[in-house]
């Protein structure tokens, strides 16, 4: 099923926005569509909440409106990527079914009228869903114009209701087989928690069982993917080859696995907003490399804000110069299209400050220009970027179920699954160095340096993966509270790093949450660990070296070793039972790259992002970003052409604040 519709490269890169044409009278299709044209847009996104326009009454259908939209639009060369509006449940259909609508953690049913309100497993809902969407996949499979499919938008509601509860019920059956097996594995003696019965067992509200707090994540995950999967079951069969179907994420937002839910889907795509403040490309890069992640292959960015956001403290808009940088950021790290959310601001609903391209008169706001702007860089190196992707020689494995343990029980107000990631990140983005952000439970194949951050789920194929990793020449970075866990949320009988302790040389015999950070030392270094500190116990004396000491501190952890390092066969692996300073964090991520022989992208000067992205046929195109409000001068390692501005610059350049470079060897 997956290779039919499999997303291909496309053959250039998409610029557009998220268009509501419902929203206003049809007359102005065509102004909305010239200005669309005059930004040099290629794309656009429909439909995403418009049920109440495409069926204002059950099972009758009204797709005119929206069948001229995608005419007009393509007319001018504008492509369309359009959504089912399943996140918009109309009024008629909840006075219809008002059980459709959610029942929230405090048992109350929530409200009509804000969004995603549908219990992801009522029935009622599923069969409306089913209905609108065979109906849309009718009239609009075969549509030219029609690129791709977005399913729904950004899942992420929870539903506690009496349905949900029994379907969980059913589902912990299906999974456990016996409630003996259930007990055992929960260890419900704890607390007289022993379930003797499927029906006893509730949905998690608040803490409760680490065993059935994971379980409700799992069946959440499944839930969704569901209802993801009856759309594109529904959408599939009229879809011609090569029609992408996808779903837009948000960040790195925690509600379900992510890597389940992308299973059955073409390309993965984002939401990306900054929100409050400044764009931060060394934590943003992160979040396009973990959605790159989910299929291992490019993404689109769905959405992204122009100007500002509506719904912060303080929506500021973001400097001029600076949506261009975000954007050509996006695409060096694998997006191949940007689009804005949204074209016009609203009359009314609840985003009417959100930033938009247009005002409500309908007129160009001021960041439509950059927009235009962009859409020019896009078009004067579409030819080269499009195809391309990114190549990597390091992999940061994610894990959802490990998050979630840690963030329910994490012994540190402080300590955060995704800060603790991001510090391993950032050092390497710093260095421009290209990443991969990978389930846990990836191949491993082909990279240098594969970085396991707090992974504390073992199962027997991460391990047998990350062992056989290490067999063939590569080199690990186990951290702290690692291989403490197994797939049920159960402590191992074992100590940490559990299964990995005969491949890392080394033992936790004791973790600590600090109140204040503790001195270690290294060969030639000071420096601090803060938050936690694993006291490691070395197993393998002959094979294994401490490359950092804990200094005096709590006593338990004086002169005792932090960080450990072990030759196995052809491979390497490193124990880091600190969180260092960042002083310390990057010099020892230098290290290890040095060791390791991963090369940057390019040296640039601090606030210069290169990102690389390798075409098959022309090899490296380096895009170079300038985050600084002062000019910058790169060096290059040949002399180069440059494609935004279509000239030969010799091996060095500079950039304006806020700048890019597109350069690629000048032959
Ligand atoms: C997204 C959502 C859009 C819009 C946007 C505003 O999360 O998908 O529909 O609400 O936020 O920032």
């Amino acid at each position: 099923m997956e290779t039919k519709n499999a997303y291909n490269a496309p053959s250039k890169l998409y610029i557009g926005s998220a268009y509501y044409p419902e929203q206003w009278p049809e007359v102005n299709l065509q102004e909305d569509i010239r200005l669309m044209r005059e930004a040099g847009f290629n794309i656009a996104r429909l439909g995403d909440f418009a049920w109440s326009s495409l069926e204002p009454e059950a099972g009758k259908y009204q797709f005119g409106w929206l069948e001229r939209a995608i005419s007009a639009l393509a007319e001018s060369g504008i492509e369309t990527v359009l959504c089912t509006p399943t996140a918009g449940p109309p009024a008629w259909l909840i006075s219809q079914y008002p059980e459709i609508l959610p029942i929230d953690e405090r048992g109350v049913r929530v409200q009509f009228g804000n969004r995603c309100h549908y219990c992801v497993n009522s029935p009622e809902f599923h069969h409306a869903v089913r209905s609108l969407v065979r109906e849309m996949a009718v009239s609009f499979g075969t549509n030219p114009h029609i690129i791709g499919w977005q399913i729904d938008n950004e899942f992420n509601r929870y539903c506690y209701c009496s349905h949900c509860l029994q379907l969980f019920q059913e589902y912990l059956a299906h999974h456990y087989g016996t409630l003996d097996q259930l007990n055992q594995h929960w260890t419900t003696a704890y607390w007289s928690q022993t379930y003797d019965s499927w029906d006893q067992i509730p949905l998690p509200i608040g803490p409760h069982n680490p065993g059935l707090m994971l379980e409700f994540k799992h069946f959440i995950t499944l839930s969704y993917k569901r209802l993801l999967q009856m759309q594109i079951s529904e959408l599939r069969p009229h879809l011609p080859q090569g029609t992408w179907i996808t779903h837009n994420f948000m960040d790195w937002h925690d509600g379900y696995d992510h890597y389940a839910m992308s299973e059955n889907l073409d390309m993965a795509s984002w939401d990306w907003y900054v929100g409050m403040g400044n764009h931060d490309y060394q934590t943003s890069g992160a979040a396009h490399d973990l959605v790159r992640g989910y299929k291992r292959r490019n993404f689109w960015l769905m959405e992204t804000q122009p100007g500002n956001v509506n719904w912060k403290p303080l929506n500021n808009v973001l400097d001029k110069g600076e949506t261009r940088t975000m954007a050509w950021h996006a695409v060096g790290h694998g997006a191949d299209a940007v689009l804005y959310w949204q074209w016009r601001s609203d009359l009314n609903g609840q985003e009417q400050y959100h930033g938009t391209l247009l005002d409500t008169s309908g007129q160009p706001r001021l960041v439509y220009t950059e927009a235009q702007q962009l859409a020019n860089d896009f078009s004067s190196t579409s030819d080269l970027l499009a195809g391309t992707k990114l190549e990597a020689e390091v992999a940061l494995l994610n894990c959802f179920d490990s998050r979630w343990s840690i963030q329910w029980q994490p012994h540190h107000k402080d300590f955060n699954y995704v800060a603790h990631l991001l510090h391993y990140y950032r050092p390497l983005a710093s260095m421009n160095i290209t990443v991969d952000i990978l389930s846990a439970d990836s191949n491993l194949k082909g990279y240098k340096l594969v970085i396991a951050p707090a992974l504390l789920i073992l199962n027997d194929q991460r391990v047998a993966q990350l062992r056989s990793f290490v067999e063939n020449g590569g080199y690990l970075v186990l951290t702290l509270r690692s291989g403490m866990k197994d797939g049920y949320n159960a402590l191992l009988p074992s100590r940490q790093p559990g299964a990995l302790v005969e491949l890392s040389g080394v033992e936790v015999e004791e973790y600590y949450a600090l109140m204040t950070p503790v001195p270690l030392a290294g060969d030639g270094w000071k420096g601090t660990s803060s938050i936690w500190a694993e006291r490691l116990r070395i197993r393998d004396v002959e094979g294994t070296q401490v490359l950092a000491t804990y200094g005096e501190s709590n006593g338990w952890l004086d002169g005792q070793p932090a960080i450990t390092s072990r030759q196995i066969g052809k491979g390497t692996v490193t124990f880091i039972g600190a969180y260092l300073d960042d002083v310390n964090q990057k010099s020892l991520l230098q290290q290890i790259t040095r060791e390791t022989a991963i090369q940057p992208v390019l040296k640039t000067p601090a606030g210069v992002e290169a990102c690389r992205r390798v075409n098959s046929k022309l090899g490296d195109i380096i895009i170079l970003i300038n985050y600084n409000r002062s000019r910058q001068r790169i060096q290059l390692p040949w002399p180069a052409r440059e494609h935004l501005q279509g000239l030969a610059v010799g091996d060095e350049l500079t950039l304006e604040p806020y700048g890019v470079a597109v350069v690629t060897r000048d032959t």
